[in-house]
């Protein structure tokens, strides 16, 4: 295994819904045993601190949650971040670029200067861009920087197919993949239960339907409720466990394109085989023609935006 820390100490960047969503999560799976929430607002960190730690004696297994600082990631496996401006109604996770980059500039020096060897994960939004400008802050090799990418894009396609053909979602396979955002696109050809096509079964109109739900998601709980957070957090966490349990499990998360779909230099949502490592390798799926143009159509709306934050 490459010389990335080893044990499964956890520092979480940013505790605001999203944070303190996964900071739960992470507690109430047992799946690591130590975690350090560090933050700029550093009262409401120490309050999640408090109240996350009166949970533990019901937690599975034991678990050492307290407050810090950037310094505490010199000897972590796994620094996640979740830091950053949020989403407001009605704006799209692009529209936080710039505000956001400028964040992470200052936020991945500062755990670099910790002298962290670990693996980044990233989940703050616009997550491809950030997760790409993370891995260019942070100099890290490109498989030890991670983003959410897709993992909840794909929950929610698992999620409304499971409610189509009355099919636990664990049991329904698919992929979103792309940006996480607009241009995002569903796998139809490789959707499957039990490895029975799913397309076949259903309309081009239906499709269209419930790639629209999926896509539109985000803004429709934002419009209700002013943020999502529990959905992410589940995602976060499974990427977390399949790091440090060195899972080697297939998720759609961000990953550095090297060649793989016939592009490269951009993160984006795509599967990939995830254990201790960090990414292990990516999954080309086959993609039909239409969904090679619709991903080379999401490629493009992320390296336009890398192409004008870096020219
Ligand atoms: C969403 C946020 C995490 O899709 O971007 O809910």
């Amino acid at each position: 295994m490459m010389n990335v820390t080893p044990g499964s100490k956890v520092v979480l960047i940013g505790t605001g819904a999203v944070g303190s969503s996964y900071a739960y999560a992470l507690m109430n799976q047992g799946i690591c045993d130590e975690l350090v929430l560090v933050d700029l607002n550093q009262e409401k960190a120490r309050g999640d601190v408090m109240d996350l730690d009166h949970g533990i004696v019901y937690a599975p297994s034991s678990i050492q949650i307290r407050f810090g600082s950037y310094q505490d990631c010199h000897d972590a496996a796994l620094v996640v971040i979740c830091a950053g401006a949020a989403q407001k109604p009605g704006e799209t996770r692009l529209d936080l670029v710039t505000k956001n980059v400028k964040i992470f500039d200052s936020i991945v020096t500062s755990v670099m200067d910790s002298g962290f060897n670990g693996i980044f994960l990233v989940a703050t939004n616009p997550v491809d861009i950030l997760t790409y400008a993370t891995r260019k802050f942070s100099g890290l090799p490109k498989e030890r920087v991670i983003g959410s990418g897709t993992i909840l894009d794909s929950a929610r396609f698992r999620y409304l197919l499971g409610e189509e053909f009355e099919t636990a979602p664990t049991s329904v396979h698919g992929y979103i993949i792309g940006e996480h955002g607009d241009s995002q696109l569903p796998v139809w050809s490789s959707a499957n239960i039990s490895g029975t096509p799913i397309a076949p079964k259903l309309t081009e109109e239906r499709k269209e339907e419930i790639s629209t739900q999926v896509r539109e998601a985000a803004y429709k709980i934002i419009e209700s409720k002013g943020a999502t957070f529990y959905g992410i957090a589940m995602g976060l966490a499974k990427i977390t466990r399949a790091i440090l349990k060195n899972e080697n499990v297939v998720l759609p998360v961000g990953a550095m394109l090297n060649g793989e779909f016939g592009h490269e230099d951009v993160y984006i949502g795509v599967p990939a085989v995830i254990n201790r490592t960090g990414v292990k390798k990516i999954v080309e799926l086959s993609l039909d023609e239409k969904e090679q143009g619709q991903f080379a159509q999401s490629v493009k709306t992320l390296k336009d935006i890398q192409a004008a934050l870096w020219k």
